[in-house]
């Protein structure tokens, strides 16, 4: 099938674009308000960016009058966010959390979840994810929508500090994802878990992997 995406002439019940990027991280946010208040929401529209130095973003739609959501609003407002990962164990308080949208009610505490301290900005971890980025905010780009509240504004953050719970490093000095469990976003309701991976070594030219090199 063809579907133009600016007409979303598609025929389906759903418009299927959500269910062809994935699987998409779960960037698990906190982050706190101006007044002091905790705050904490999924967004899926999460990635990491860059590697040394880190940068990850979370792209956050629009309330229906257009406003921005708490998280973003946090993020710019105070300079910092937290990003905590979400896993099988996790995955109920995680959704939880995204369907609280009053800004006075810490979302952490509200759905029973452990707030730990950070080390280098002040919103908390949620003590229960094995691994958590601190990020100091970058900068936001609004991407346009085709109405208010599909306005995305994409929040760049830099990764100050790392914590992973030393349970899920290997006696190699790996991190274990698989034993993580660590939950990603598909289309519609769906969801899946990091439980299979495969390797494959890096290529170099030395290899001669390519067929016009064989041919030389
Ligand atoms: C798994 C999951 C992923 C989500 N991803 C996004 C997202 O990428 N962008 C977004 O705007 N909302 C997303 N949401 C909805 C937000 O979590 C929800 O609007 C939440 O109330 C925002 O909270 P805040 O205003 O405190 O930031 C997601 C919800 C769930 C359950």
């Amino acid at each position: 099938m063809y579907f133009d995406a600016d007409k979303n002439d598609h025929g389906l019940p759903y418009n299927p674009i959500k269910a062809l990027t994935v699987p998409r991280p779960i960037g698990w946010i906190s982050t706190i308000s101006k007044d002091g208040i905790g705050n904490l929401a999924p967004y899926s529209y999460f990635n990491g960016l860059s590697y040394n130095p880190p940068f990850v973003m979370f792209s956050g739609g629009s309330r229906e009058d257009g406003s921005k959501k708490d998280s973003v609003l946090n993020a710019e407002e105070t300079g910092e966010f937290v990003f905590n990962i979400a896993t099988w164990d996790n995955k109920d308080k995680m959704n939880d959390t995204s369907w609280i949208d009053d800004p006075n009610i810490d979302e952490m505490i509200e759905t029973g979840l452990t707030p730990a301290p950070s080390v280098k900005v002040k919103p908390r971890r949620v003590a229960e994810s094995p691994a958590h980025f601190e990020c100091v905010y970058h900068q936001t780009v609004v991407l346009p929508g085709h109405a208010p509240e599909s306005v995305h504004h994409v929040v760049f953050g830099r990764v100050v500090a790392v914590h992973i719970d030393d349970d899920y490093i290997t006696a190699d000095g790996l991190v274990d994802t698989l034993k993580m469990k660590v939950i990603a976003r598909l289309g519609y309701k769906d969801y899946t878990t990091v439980e299979s991976k495969f390797s494959m070594n890096k290529r170099t030219v030395e290899d001669n992997y390519l067929p016009s090199q064989a041919a030389e």
